[in-house]
Order: C-alpha cells, then structure tokens, then sequence
C-alpha cells in the first residue's frame, strides 16, 4: 500500500486515546519500543490470514477468547495455563459439533487498552479520569493512579513477551496434548442439558482412546499432540501498535508485530479515523466490531479501506448487537455484505451487547442473554443462507463471579464472591465450557441441516 506510512494515524481524528502530559517520555518509551523485537512474525500472521478465509467459508471455525482486560497485577502462569486449557478443551467440544477444524486465537498477550463509554469517573463527588486498561493507567481511584503514564507500555509489552513465551512453550512442548486435556471438569447438575453435554464429552474421549488403541500414533498424533494458538487483542493505543509495526522484508509489506490479529472496536470504527486509518495498512488479519450503530453505508466503506484486494480472511466482522437485537441489525449488514461481494468471516460476540448492571451493584452479563445472543447469530445467518465462522469470547480459566447463570447457576447475590475482572465480567471455565457445547450443537444442527438438504 504505498500511500500509506505507519505514522499516517497522527493526522487523523483520534478518540479514546491518552493525552500523555509527558512528551519527552512518551517519545523516549515509543523509541524504546521501536527497538525492541516483534513479538510475533508476517509468516504467522499470514497463516491465521488463510485459517480464517477458511472459517469465512464454512471449513474451520473460530474461538476467539480471553479477558476483556489483561492485568498486571493478575499476571501468572497459572493464570495463562487455565484459559489456555479451557480454550482448548471448548476447542475440542467445537470440533466435534462443526467437525472442522477450530482456529484458537486468544485475547491476550497485549489486550490490555480499554475504550470507554465515559471521559471521567465520579465517586462521591470526586470526578477524576477514567480509567483505560493498564497499559495507560491504574484502576485505583485516586488522582495519581489515573494519570496517563507512557512507561506503562513497557511493562506492558514485558508482560506480553513472557505470555506469548509461555502460550508458544504450552503449544508445542506436550501440554496441549488433547489426552491431557480431556479430564471434563463440569460441575454439571441434573439438567437436561447436563446429561446431553456428558454423552458427548464420552464420546469424545471415547474417539481419543479409539484412536490411542487403534495405534494412532505416528503424523497424526503429531497434529494432536501440538495446537497452533494465535494472540489478538484490541488496537487502541496507537502510540504502541506504531512503535511495534515493522516492514517485512519478505512481502515489503507491514506487520503489526503487537499481536497476530487486532481489531478495531465498536467505538473507534470511524471511516475517518486514526483507528482505521493505522489498521488499513498492515498486513495482519483485521476483526471490526459490528454494533447496533454500525450502518449499511459505513460498512461498505469500512470493507473497501481495510480490505481494498477483497482478500479471504482478511477481515473478519464481529457482530456484537446484544440478545433479542441481532435480527433488527445483522439481516441488513449482510446485505451490504453481499451487495459489495465482499468476503468477509463472520463471528458473533455475544458479550458486550449485553452488559447490565446487578441490583447488587455489579457490571454483569446473564448466561441466558450470551445464549440467547448465539442462537440469534446462527439463526440469521441460516435464514440468510450465509455462514457463521466464529464466536468471541471475555472468557477466563479462573473460578471467578462475574456472569450471572449457566448450569452452577451464579445468582447476582454470588457476584461479590469471586469477582476479579479489571474491566468487563468475564464467563468463567465452566460456563465457557458449556457455552462451547451449546455452541457445538448449533453447529451439528446447522450441519444436519444442509446434510438433509443436500441429500433431497
Ligand atoms: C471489547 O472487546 O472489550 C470491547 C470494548 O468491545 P466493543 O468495542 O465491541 O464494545
Ligand atoms: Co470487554
């Protein structure tokens, strides 16, 4: 792209971001970043590129998943290791029910800048900055901790490093083999449902131990044995993303070396903006928040900016109307969709279109709604005849409080209990878990339903 140039953003209208009071520190840190290495490479981005044309088609899917907010102070290897084992064992139950592969990108390794709906915050008459995801500043409230601090961006990509190295150590070197992961931890009670979701997760390891016995054990056992799992988060502070892009030399093109993905929030998608504008010129597979604001008109000039050669995978439209809205919004972006022949990979975000506030005073999300929300998701998109290549997830391996519902049923009265999120409340393992079989059976359902047609 050769009109562009990494620092072009700066010209732009640009919402959402810190205005850093320190500029000789601010320059010192993006200098200092500048010189650090990417934390990921073209080769591997390019790849998820190709892995995600192929959700866009109906031939893989994508789990997408992770904190809202990565902490600093919550950072451990623990921490890592138990969304890294739920994302791969909702992996699993996902390719039982889409029998294709599942592309597994977590929100993490540099998900650490939030957007907010509010400039400020007020606390018993005190009014002070909000604040903005670690990366920029501190959640305590007082006046010190909300100051934007440039030097953040190092700890910041310090911590991202360390992540990704262990994320890259869980891949290949033996944790990630799925006979490890498949001891189903589900404190199922005696739904329905419950007994529905334990026959599969037999059958499941009953195909595992089929394979095992039947001497699966040579290329195969390879391809189980070892997972490709990929990093995204959002591209908000543009100050960070610019001071880590780097021309490839390969493909003379840029990589933003942050992360594999980034995607451009529900806030920050103006066609005019420094947001899109940073996001238009790397070569890095882009997601786009689709929101009940998001019209017909500025899609289709979204879709041309940031993916001008009509590439698959390059653009993957998460849809994030909240439950009982999808089908006033999403019939009409997929027109748009079809009326340019774009081709993009659609993912439902069932979380942050339905966020509300508990009578005990909490940010929480029910089960129902993200349920709710999926099914619509799938429903339109089989009316449409289109295809559903993905979900998005606020998600950790943790035994946290912070979403209401699902089979252990958290009331909002159990909200205080466990209740660790920096910044949105977060499904816990086991209700990712069976939110992954729910999921699963959508997509068996969806698949019997064009096998029969197929078959007339
Ligand atoms: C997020 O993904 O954490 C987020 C802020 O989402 P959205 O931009 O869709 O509100
Ligand atoms: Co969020």
């Amino acid at each position: 792209m050769s009109d562009w140039q990494k620092t072009n953003w700066r010209d732009k209208p640009r919402i959402q971001m810190p205005d850093y009071m320190d500029q000789d520190v601010l320059n010192s840190v993006e200098a200092q970043l500048g010189k650090y290495p990417p934390l990921v490479f073209a080769g591997e981005a390019r790849r998820l590129k190709t892995q995600l044309g192929a959700a866009g088609r109906g031939e893989a899917f994508l789990l997408q998943g992770g904190d809202c907010a990565e902490s600093f102070e919550q950072f451990s290897a623990d921490g890592i290791r138990d969304t890294f084992k739920v994302m791969l064992q909702m992996a699993m139950v996902l390719t039982y029910g889409a029998k294709v592969p599942v592309v597994k990108v977590g929100r993490m390794a540099g998900q650490f800048a939030k957007p907010r709906s509010a400039p400020t915050e007020t606390v018993n008459g005190v009014e002070l900055p909000s604040y903005r995801g670690d990366i920029i500043n501190e959640l305590a409230f007082t006046a010190e901790a909300r100051m934007p601090d440039p030097k953040k961006m190092l700890q910041a990509y310090t911590q991202a490093a360390a992540t990704l190295n262990l994320l890259r150590a869980f891949s290949t070197g033996g944790y990630a083999d799925v006979h490890q992961v498949h001891a189903w931890t589900l404190g199922f009670t005696e739904s329905d449902k419950a007994e529905a979701y334990r026959e599969m997760a037999k059958r499941i390891t009953d195909t595992l131990d089929f394979m095992r016995a039947a001497g699966v054990t040579t290329e195969t056992a390879h391809t189980l044995q070892t997972v490709e799992f990929y990093t995204s988060h959002e591209g908000l502070l543009l100050e960070y993303e610019e001071a880590l892009t780097r021309l490839d030399s390969t493909s003379g093109k840029w990589l933003a070396g942050s992360g594999h993905m980034i995607w451009i929030g529900d806030r920050t998608r103006q066609p005019d903006g420094a947001h899109v504008e940073f996001c238009r010129g790397v070569l890095n597979p882009i997601g786009l928040k689709c929101g009940p604001t998001t019209t017909a008109e500025d899609l289709k000039i979204l879709m041309q900016k940031l993916n001008p050669q009509n590439e698959e995978g390059k653009l993957t439209l998460i849809a994030r109307f909240g439950a009982g809205k999808v089908g006033a919004h999403l019939p009409n972006l997929i027109k748009a969709v079809k009326e340019e022949g774009a081709n993009v990979t659609w993912v439902c975000d069932p979380m942050h279109g339905n966020t509300i506030k508990s009578a005990t005073g909490y940010k929480t999300r029910p089960f129902d709604s993200v349920l709710g929300e999926v099914r619509d998701f799938f429903g339109v998109h089989q009316a449409e005849g289109t295809i559903p290549g993905g979900v998005h997830f606020e998600m950790t391996g943790q035994d946290v409080t912070e979403c209401t519902g699902g089979v252990r049923d958290v009331t909002e009265e159990d909200l205080s209990a466990r209740y660790h999120t920096a910044c949105d409340p977060r499904l816990n393992a086991d209700q990712s878990l069976e939110l992954a079989f729910l999921v699963a059976e959508e997509l068996s359902n969806l698949r019997g339903g064009s096998e029969a047609r197929e078959a007339v």
